[in-house]
């Protein structure tokens, strides 16, 4: 078992009307006046904007507003939360949304607290010293960006789309409503039990030690997700199901189910370069391409985690005939994905063979060479993935 350091410093509130208790949680944690970034619509829409800010308002919490964060968050706007919580002399940023909200809260909360451009963070990974303290209304479990460490902002000017992670950036609380899931669009359900089921994958292929507490772990999660995953689906308004599942989402990704061991994130690199090269691509939409793809090419690198990972996932019965019991495991995964209504191939996102080149430029910025960790890959090998995927 690797050495590893693991702090969780949030504060979850969970359940039914979680958003009403934001102005007296924040209140009492020294919160005068919060920016309440949210996104294109929806959290407008349903009115969760007008009921969180009765809350800070009911708590004597002043608050400014901030919308319009895309899907794949662009760091313009971050640049714009920025200036804004200097002029108006924020102290808290409340993230109501998903992933692109909250990670785009996380470049304020960075920007907000730095002299320069807050791109510098993502493009050089400097180290950040300071951030505002941030608070996250979750309303699509996907990500997990309401306990993660991290953050992922597109710089379309630039072309890219790269992380930066700092444990500054774990929220510091998270209210956790599964009914406010009820509206999410299926593909968005999908695509939000895809990623996360995702960050599962890129913890558990790691064949270096033994560490059971941890894949026990990580295996429970995913069997729950392959279980609550279709019900979501089916009846959109299953408060169990969906509270299953939010909860989860955080659980994949807060750094528990992978103590221990070391992740991959090799897939993640390669479909952050899809989100780049066209940002109407769903994050979890390309994993459900890409991972399957990974899988078949890095394989012979410890074929038994992956008859380990069919047998206790998909209950698969090992035949002795090595491929094909690797192969039903990937098969199974790809099965999985499509039942949700994900896609299976690049064609389907718009992506074509003659696109790949576009995005080897950047995945090298981005991620380095080689880059991953159960196998080490070169360029060529991103290469052979992204066609595998086609
Ligand atoms: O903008 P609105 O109108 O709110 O619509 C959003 C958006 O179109 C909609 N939506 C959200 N909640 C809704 C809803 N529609 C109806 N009812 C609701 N309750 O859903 C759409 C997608 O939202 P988004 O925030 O983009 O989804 P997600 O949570 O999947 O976030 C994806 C982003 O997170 C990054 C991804 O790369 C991507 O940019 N990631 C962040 C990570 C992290 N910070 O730790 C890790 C992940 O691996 C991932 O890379
Ligand atoms: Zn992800």
């Amino acid at each position: 078992m690797e050495d590893f350091e693991f702090e969780s410093p949030t504060h979850f509130v969970f359940g039914r009307h979680a958003e009403s208790k934001v102005g007296e949680q924040l209140a009492a944690r020294g919160a005068k006046r919060v920016l309440v970034h949210f996104g294109g619509k929806s959290a407008l829409e349903s009115g969760l904007i007008d009921r969180v800010s009765a809350s800070l308002d009911a708590s004597g919490v002043s608050s400014v507003m901030l919308g319009g964060v895309r899907p794949n968050p662009q760091i313009n706007l971050a640049r714009e939360g920025a200036a804004l919580a200097k002029r108006e002399g924020v102290d808290w940023v409340l993230a109501v949304g998903g992933g692109s909200v909250i990670d785009s809260a996380k470049a304020i909360a960075l920007g907000a607290c730095y002299d320069g451009d807050v791109w510098d963070f993502y493009a050089t990974k400097q180290d950040a010293t300071a951030a505002l303290p941030i608070a996250v209304v979750l309303t699509i479990p996907a990500a997990g960006s309401e306990a993660s460490m991290n953050s992922v902002l597109s710089n379309d000017d630039e072309g890219r789309k790269t992380g930066y992670g700092r444990d500054i950036l774990r929220p510091r609380i998270s209210f956790m409503n599964p009914e406010l899931t009820f509206t999410l669009p299926p593909y968005q359900s999908a695509a939000g039990m895809t990623d996360m089921y995702a960050h599962l994958l890129e913890r558990f292929f790691d064949d270096r030690g033994n560490v059971p507490v941890t894949d026990n772990l990580n295996l429970s999660l995913m069997k729950t997700i392959r279980a609550e995953a279709p019900r979501v689906m089916a009846e959109p308004d299953n408060y169990d199901a969906r509270a299953n599942i939010m909860w989860a989402g955080m659980l994949c990704h807060n750094g528990i189910a992978g103590a221990g061991r070391h992740a991959d994130w090799a897939t993640h690199g390669l479909e952050h370069e899809l989100s780049a090269l066209d940002p109407q691509i769903t994050h979890g939409a390309g994993l459900a391409v890409l991972f399957p793809a990974w899988m078949e090419y890095v394989y012979p690198n410890n074929p038994a985690r992956f008859i380990q990972y069919g047998a206790e996932v998909f209950g698969l019965t090992p035949t002795g005939d090595v491929n094909a019991d690797v192969y039903n495991a990937i098969d199974e995964t790809r099965a999985f994905f499509a039942s949700l209504g994900m896609p299976t191939s690049l064609e389907e996102l718009g992506v074509h063979e003659e696109d790949i080149e576009r995005m080897i430029p950047t995945l090298h910025e981005n991620k380095g060479e080689p880059f991953g960790s159960f196998m080490q890959l070169t360029m060529d090998d991103a290469r052979e993935i992204y066609k595998l995927a086609l």
